[in-house]
Formats: C-alpha cells, structure tokens, sequence
C-alpha cells in the first residue's frame, strides 16, 4: 500500500471512528500512566497480554474483599457469591461468542490449555493411523505442539499449509491438502506474528465438506473482532482472558455441545464428577466434566469484568481507531531507512512485525526499551514462520484499543535512535 493510499484510508478510517474516545479508553487504564526507566510508558506489546482496565483490577479485588469462596460445593453465602460470579461469566462468554448455550462454553486456563484439551479428549480418542491434521504454517506453536504429540501417540500424520510470501495461508493448497482422511483442521483466525486475519468461515465450510472438525484458535481475534461461533460454524473455538484486557490463568473453550457431550474427559479429578465409587465413576455433564480442581475463580470473576469492559465499547468504532493505527504504523514505521516490515496480508489486525537493517531485533528491543517502549522481539512463539521468511527473529509492534498515533511517533523516534546506535 503507498503512503497516499494509506492517508486516504486513515482518513476514511477517522471518519469511521469518531465515536471511539480513545482519550477515555486510556484513562481506563492506570497502568498506562506508569513511568518507565523514566519515560512515559508506550506499550505496544499487547498480542503478548494486553493491559486490564480498573473495572477488571476491581472485579479481582472485589472477588477476594466479598465473595472468597470455593464454587458449586457449599451451602454459605460466600461459596453462593463465587458461583455466581464464575457462572455469570460463563454466561458473558457465551454472549460474547454468540454461542447460544452456555454449557458449550468450557473454563480453561487458556488457549493452550483449551487445545491440549481438544487434542487429549477429542482427537486421542478419534484419531487412528493414517488419519490427517492439518494445520497452517501460521500457527502458534500453542496450535503445533499439541498435535505434534497425539499424532505421535495416534499414528496420525500433520498436513501443513503453506503460506504466501505476504504471510497469508494458501488457499488453493489448503483445499488440496483437505481429504477423506483429514480428520481435524486447527487454524488460527489471526496470526500473533504477523497480523494475517484467515478467512475462517471459508476454510471451516471447506474441511466440513470433506467431513472435518475445526478447531479455530481465537486468541488474537478475540480482542480485536466480533466472534460470531454460530455464523463462522466453527467445531471449537479457544481463546485467552489475558489478551482481552481479562487476567491471566483464564480462557475459553466453545464447543459444539454434541461433540463436547461425546467426548471423554480430560483431566481427572473434584468437579468433573457425579459420583466416585472405587468400581466406577460417573462423570458430570458438560461442561463441568471438562473442569477438573478448582479453577481460577478471582481470574474468572475479572474475566466476566473484562468482557463487560468490552462489550460496553462500540466495537465497530474500536476496530476502526485500531486500523487507522495500523495503518499509520505501517506508512510511518516503512519510512524509517533500513526498515522491512514482515507479513503484509490483505486482511489483518493489531500486528505489525519488521527487522531493521543492521539490528538485531534483541538489540533494538533493548534500546526501545530504554525509552519507555514496549514491544516484543524474538520468534513469537511462531519459529515455523520466522524459518518461512528465512530471519530468526523480528521486532513487533501489537496494538490494542488504548495505542494511539502518537504511540507510533514514539516508536518510529526509538527506531531512529536505534539505526544512530547501530549504523
Ligand atoms: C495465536 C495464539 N495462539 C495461542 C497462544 C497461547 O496463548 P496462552 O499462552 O494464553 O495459552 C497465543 C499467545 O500468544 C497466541 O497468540
């Protein structure tokens, strides 16, 4: 895109985003007027965790000043108002998803955890030799490692999908990848490397003609996008509190409740069951019988905050404000000499990735750092696409709802600091 394109769609954006008060948003905040090394905090390492807002600093607070107590097990009031706020926020998420029932809605610890579940339960018990997986080169390797290892304990065989040299996934490969034997597609919907949106809804009507589930990992999405699991006809749909301006320790799993119904557990232990004997234990139903231990019930309970949080925004004009930063970033942060940016898809969100010449992304991370500049530097956890671009690292810039324009300006003058330093 050449900067007078990106100045018109700024513009159309701005024009878009007017009812977006990001003056407001950042006010939200309290950690966005910390000092660092001196300098006022520039945060753009929010595809890492993003920042919480003081309505989910409360909520977490609130839950340990007032309703401390363990869930679904005592008759005191206390064990009532964890409940309440556990279960409300299953509810929220259910809303939040569109999924329609909330016992399709399963408390993770995370993505991670949501797709080793996935993996463990659904796929261990599916998979036979010779059964198919396919992934994309985008992936996280949260959305790797996982069928890594019940391919090795299945015999099924991993089927990759290329990606372009903009970082989209190959379409065309994918549908020739897809066969009777394909069993499971896991994709993400945006790559925490490189911004790159998929078209979800497309691939999941493709893998379901072939007689696949999809799982479809969320957490870079879900801060960004409106989630629609209904629409998109996803099988399973995961993602991350701590993305989403929620704490950390929290996620999402949706599944589609028949294929929760048919799987078996996956952890053992209090909660997942209706009743133990040393013969035989009867599981509880879904999705309590995927939620073994107690959870994380003061994360939860800033979830259910952080999803009001969101919903409470005009998310159109959120997504608007977000793009014409994403815009701004990538005309500005090109301009700078030595700068290439990696990973210019047609559709993408909250990301921008890029090596300066001369700097090795550690070295620039440092510098930027010294000037109150967060971003992330390194492979992010997305090594099969570092070796894909041929570079063992690049500098990211993730942006979230509070990043402004100036934001930007900070970084593009850290950057020049770095080429002084460097070149
Ligand atoms: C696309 C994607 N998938 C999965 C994960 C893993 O998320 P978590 O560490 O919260 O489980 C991340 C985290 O960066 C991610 O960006």
């Amino acid at each position: 895109m050449n900067t007078a394109m990106v100045n018109a769609e700024c513009r159309m954006q701005n024009a878009k985003g007017l009812a977006f008060d990001v003056a407001k948003v950042r006010g939200d905040f309290p950690i966005l007027s910390e000092m660092v090394h001196g300098k006022p905090l520039v945060y753009l390492d929010s595809a890492n965790t993003s920042q919480k807002p003081l309505a989910v600093i409360t909520a977490t607070d609130d839950y340990y000043r007032h309703a401390n107590g363990n869930i679904h097990r005592a008759t005191h009031l206390l064990s009532e108002r964890a409940t309440a706020l556990y279960e409300g926020a299953r509810a929220k998420a259910a809303a939040f998803l569109n999924a329609g029932d909330p016992r399709s809605i399963v408390l993770t610890k995370g993505t991670t955890d949501g797709i080793n579940l996935v993996a463990q339960s659904y796929g261990r018990s599916l998979l036979e030799r010779g059964d198919e997986i396919v992934l994309s080169w985008l992936e996280h390797h949260s959305n790797i490692v996982p069928w890594q290892i019940v391919a090795e304990q299945t015999g099924a065989i991993l089927k990759v999908v290329p990606i372009n040299d903009r970082g989209e996934v190959e379409q065309d490969e994918y549908e020739r990848l897809l066969s009777d034997r394909t069993k499971i597609v896991a994709v993400g919907h945006v790559s925490n490397a490189l911004g790159t949106i998929n078209p979800v809804k497309a691939m999941i009507a493709k893998a379901h003609a072939r007689g696949a589930v999809v799982l479809v990992d969320g957490a870079q999405a879900a801060p960004h996008l409106v989630i629609d699991v209904q629409d998109l006809d996803c099988d399973f749909y995961v993602l991350s509190s701590h993305k989403m301006f929620g704490p950390t320790g929290v996620g999402v799993l949706y599944g589609r409740p028949r294929l929760l119904e048919s799987m078996p557990p996956y952890q053992g232990g209090g909660d997942m069951i209706a009743s133990v004997t040393f013969e035989k234990t009867m599981y509880n139903q879904v999705p309590y019988k995927f939620e073994a231990g107690t959870p994380n019930i003061a994360g939860v309970a800033g979830f259910g905050a952080a999803i009001d949080y969101l919903s409470s925004l005009d998310r159109d004009a959120a997504l608007a404000h977000e793009d014409d930063v994403l815009a701004y970033a990538t005309a500005q942060v090109s301009a700078v000499p030595g700068v290439h940016i990696v990973g210019e898809a047609r559709e993408k969100t909250g990301v921008l990735s890029f090596v300066l010449d001369g700097a090795h992304p550690h070295d620039a991370g440092t510098i930027l750092d010294q000037q109150g500049i967060a971003v992330r530097t390194g492979q992010h956890c997305a090594q099969p696409v570092m070796d894909r671009f041929c570079i063992p690292a690049t500098i990211r810039a993730s942006l979230a709802i509070y990043n402004t324009r100036e934001d930007i300006d900070a970084l593009v003058r850290g950057l020049h600091k770095v080429r002084e330093i460097f070149t």
